[in-house]
């Protein structure tokens, strides 16, 4: 059963969450970040930057956890231009520690297995940040994503075509497909910490919290944690 924390605001998880962030590099100077992308994590990463002189960063590295497939990375809304300008250069990390999968065309074949690969070589993710989709999706791990899937290609749902369509010129230019770590991936973190906000997060918090446990709703993953905290504000906690 995950730990359910009821915050008063967004920008409230955000202070929690980057103290507790700096606790775990304080302890552990290399520790090994998980990285979300979409709007929820933002406020972690406002009050990590914030906050960036009181730990040395220099030794943290990070691994993100998805990415669209054939968007060129120079295009703003890939994840890797994502991770550049909402987390790296705030916090000042260093770029070569920062890893997010290779959604390239070119090498899209082995790139799940290279991705597993470096998480494994830098010793794990001792902290992941996750946040959900209205669908329950973690990572881009849609519904029927299997519990033990690991870094893999798969294709976006309609749904979340249109939830991320915001983010560009039209429905159309969003990708079909990307590449995401697994449930399985993401369960090997040693801390799992998922952020929902909004009475549109209600539903697919219910089902992550709990929810029977299914790969209908990959954030029911969640409950099969030993170490998992959710940080919800009233709004997305009102169907628990
Ligand atoms: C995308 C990301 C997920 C994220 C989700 C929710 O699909 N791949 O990692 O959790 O969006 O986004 P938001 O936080 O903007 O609601």
């Amino acid at each position: 059963m995950a730990e359910v924390i009821i915050v008063d605001s967004a920008d409230q998880a955000g202070e929690l969450i980057a103290s507790e962030i700096i606790a775990v590099i304080t302890a552990k100077p290399d520790a090994v970040l998980g990285l979300a992308t979409g709007s929820t994590p933002l406020p972690v990463y406002r009050a990590l930057a914030a906050r960036r002189d009181e730990v040395d960063l220099s030794r943290v590295s990070a691994f993100a956890l998805d990415e669209y497939v054939g968007l060129p990375v120079s295009h703003p809304e890939s994840y890797r231009s994502v991770i550049t300008r909402d987390v790296v250069e705030p916090l000042g990390l260093d770029p070569r520690r920062v890893h997010v999968p290779n959604g390239s065309l070119d090498t899209i074949q082995h790139a799940g297995a290279d991705y597993e690969a470096a998480i494994e070589a830098a010793g794990g993710v001792d902290l992941q940040i996750l946040g959900i989709g209205t669908d329950g999706h973690i990572g881009f791990n849609e519904p029927g994503s299997s519990f033990a899937s690991r870094t893999r290609v798969k294709t976006l749902t309609m749904q979340t075509r249109r939830d991320n369509a915001r983010f560009f010129d039209s429905i159309d230019d969003v990708p079909m497909h990307c590449i995401t770590q697994g449930l399985g991936t993401i369960s090997r973190a040693r801390h799992l910490v998922l952020l929902a906000f909004g009475e549109g997060k209600a539903h697919a918090v219910a089902g992550a919290v709990e929810g029977p446990l299914t790969a209908s709703l990959p954030g029911s993953a969640l409950q099969l944690h030993e170490r998992a905290t959710v940080l919800v504000d009233e709004a997305a906690a009102s169907q628990l």
